[in-house]
């Protein structure tokens, strides 16, 4: 089983995914908790690259998360999936399309169809979009460490980014749980497990 968070910055994604780890361990799965980009070595190289060096051009920085996502899928999901083991990433291929489509301006569909040739195609069996406004985004990142390149853009840069994430789980509803991410973590992991409860095998 593959499933994915996505969600702007500071949605608390990875709260999440480690509550989902422990729920799924505790059900007696193997997990493999990863994230994009850096889940691999090289890919901790592309994250410095892309996050924080200077200026990277639209379609450079599309086609290095696409790097990062090739490498990941073959050597760490597969692999994974393979075995049988539950996989819980950190961000996909829908981050692509959101951040580099609609906050980049870069065509969507060509976004889209680069990491589909990145990863020969595979797709989550569910996506969990953890849905936050910019403004209180803005306020949980101002708590935190250092802004990276893509944080520091303008709430407008991630208003276009959330439109574009709810567009997404619009146009393929089985496979995305669009859930408020303005709430305690505790409610929000309950509804993730409400929707991957159905897909464990029995
Ligand atoms: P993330 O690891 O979630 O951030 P952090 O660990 O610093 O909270 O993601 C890093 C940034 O990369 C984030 O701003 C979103 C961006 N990103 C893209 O623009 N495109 C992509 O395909 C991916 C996977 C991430």
């Amino acid at each position: 089983m593959f499933l994915t968070l996505e969600g702007g910055d500071a949605a608390g994604k990875t709260t999440q995914a480690v509550a989902l780890e422990r729920w799924l361990t505790g059900l007696g799965r193997t997990v493999v908790r990863t994230r994009e980009p850096g889940g691999t070595p090289l890919g901790q190289t592309v994250r410095d690259l892309v996050l924080h060096g200077d200026h990277v051009a639209p379609r450079a920085e599309a086609l290095l998360y696409a790097a990062d996502r090739a490498q990941h899928v073959a050597s760490v999901v597969r692999p994974a999936l393979e075995r049988g083991d539950v996989v819980i990433q950190d961000r996909y291929l829908d981050s692509s399309v959101a951040y580099q489509g609609a906050g980049r301006v870069l065509d969507p569909e060509e976004v889209r169809g680069l990491s589909t040739w990145a990863t020969e195609g595979l797709l989550p069996d569910l996506t969990v979009l953890l849905d936050l406004d910019p403004a209180s985004a803005r306020d949980r990142r101002s708590g935190r460490a250092a802004e990276d390149r893509l944080e520091s853009e303008q709430d407008e840069f991630h208003s276009r980014v959330r439109d574009a994430f709810l567009a997404l789980a619009a146009a393929e509803p089985r496979r995305f749980l669009v859930v408020d991410a303005d709430r305690p973590a505790e409610a929000i992991a309950a509804d993730i497990r409400r929707a991957v409860q159905p897909l464990l095998e029995p």
